[in-house]
C-alpha cells in the first residue's frame, strides 16, 4: 500500500498515513518515508501501538542508534532497552519518579529550545519519539524550521553568520535551569562539541540555523555577545511562523530531523501526571564543520 502525506504547516511537518511501524517495511515504503523526511523535517505517524523492538527496528532503517549511555547517573537502573531514551518520568518499576530524582531533573531541559546531541562531534541526525503515556493536561511538544526561519532573515546577518562556529555542552543548558549535579567522569565523557551556526544541507545546499540553548560560547565573540546573538537567532527563530506545537495521542510517533529544526517540551505537571514518551537518536555520519568544508572544497 502506498503511503498517504498530509502537510500540516505551510513551511514543514506532514502527517505520514496508510502505514504500520510493527510490520517490516518494504525498502520502497522506506524510501517513500525518506523522501517525506528530507523534504518535510518532522513526521508524525498516528496510531502506531508499536514495541519498543519495532520502534528499534524502524529506527535503524535512518542509520546507527546513538545508544542511552547513562553517563550522568551510573548505577541506574534502566526502565527500557539503551536503545532508547527514557523520556518518561517514570523509575524502574513503572512508579512517578521523586521531586528530587536526577533524571527528572536532567529532563527538564528538555523545556528550553534544543536539537538533540549537538554536544557531541558527530550529532544526532534525526530523534524518535513515541507517545506510550500522555498526561490529561500540557506535554505537548514544539518544534521550529530552522530553514524557514534562516531564510527568513536578512541578506546582511546572513553573511555575518555564515562562518561562525558553536561550542555546545549538555551541561550548559542544564546549568541554565539551575541543575549542576554532574561528577567529573559525566563531564569527561560527554565534552563540548563545535559546530557551524548555519549549516548546509549537503544535497540541496539549503541553508539552516543550528542553534540549541546547548551552545555555550561562539569562536571569536566574547561570552556575552555570544550568549545575545544565540538568543536573538532564537526569539527569530521560534516566531509562531516557524512553529509546529504537537498534542500527543497514544500511539503517535515522530521522527524529526536535528539538523534543520529545534523542539521543546511544553511542560506538564511531571509531578503528579504520568508521561511515558521513549526516544530512539540516530547518529549522523559527520561534524558539521567537517560537513562544511566538503561542501566548500567540492568542485564548483
Ligand atoms: C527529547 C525531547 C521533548 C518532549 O526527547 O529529545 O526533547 O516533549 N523531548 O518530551
Ligand atoms: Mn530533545
Amino acid at each position: 500500500m502506498k503511503i498517504s502525506v498530509k502537510k500540516l504547516h505551510p513551511h514543514f511537518m506532514a502527517e505520514i498515513d496508510d502505514i504500520d511501524l510493527t510490520e517490516t517495511l518494504s525498502d520502497a515504503q522506506f524510501e517513500a518515508i525518506k523522501v517525506n523526511f528530507d523534504e518535510h523535517a518532522v513526521l508524525l505517524f498516528r496510531n502506531q501501538l508499536i514495541s519498543d523492538d519495532n520502534q528499534i527496528a524502524f529506527t535503524k532503517l535512518f542509520g546507527p542508534i546513538i545508544k542511552n549511555t547513562n553517563y550522568h547517573r551510573p548505577g541506574e537502573i534502566l526502565r527500557i532497552s539503551n536503545d532508547l531514551s527514557d523520556v518518561s518520568n517514570l523509575d524502574h518499576n513503572g512508579n512517578l519518579l521523586p521531586l528530587d530524582s536526577g533524571r527528572r531533573l536532567h529532563s527538564r531541559a528538555n523545556r528550553l529550545w534544543h536539537t538533540d546531541a549537538s554536544f557531541k562531534h558527530i550529532p544526532a541526525r534525526c530523534s524518535i519519539l513515541s507517545a506510550h503515556e500522555v498526561p490529561p493536561v500540557g506535554g505537548n511538544t514544539a518544534f521550529a524550521d530552522m530553514r524557514a526561519a534562516y531564510d527568513a532573515l536578512p541578506n546582511q546577518q546572513k553573511v555575518e553568520l555564515q562562518r561562525l562556529t558553536a561550542w555546545h555542552s549538555i551541561f550548559y543548558s542544564r546549568e541554565k535551569i539551575g541543575y549542576t549535579d554532574y561528577n567529573q567522569a559525566a563531564r569527561d565523557e560527554v565534552p563540548p562539541a563545535q559546530q557551524m551556526l548555519v549549516r548546509t544541507h549537503p544535497e540541496t545546499g539549503r541553508k539552516s540555523l543550528y542553534l540549541a540553548s546547548h551552545i555555550s560560547s561562539i569562536d571569536g565573540m566574547t561570552d556575552n555577545a555570544a550568549q545575545e546573538l544565540v538568543e536573538t537567532l532564537i526569539a527569530h527563530a521560534t516566531q509562531p511562523q516557524f512553529v509546529y506545537e504537537h498534542e500527543w495521542q497514544v500511539g503517535d510517533l515522530i521522527v524529526w530531523d536535528n539538523r534543520y529544526t529545534m523542539h521543546r517540551a511544553m511542560g506538564h505537571d511531571d509531578i503528579n501526571h504520568r508521561r511515558d514518551m521513549r526516544r530512539s537518536t540516530v547518529s549522523d555520519e559527520i561534524n558539521s564543520i567537517d560537513l562544511q568544508k566538503e561542501i566548500d572544497n567540492r568542485a564548483p
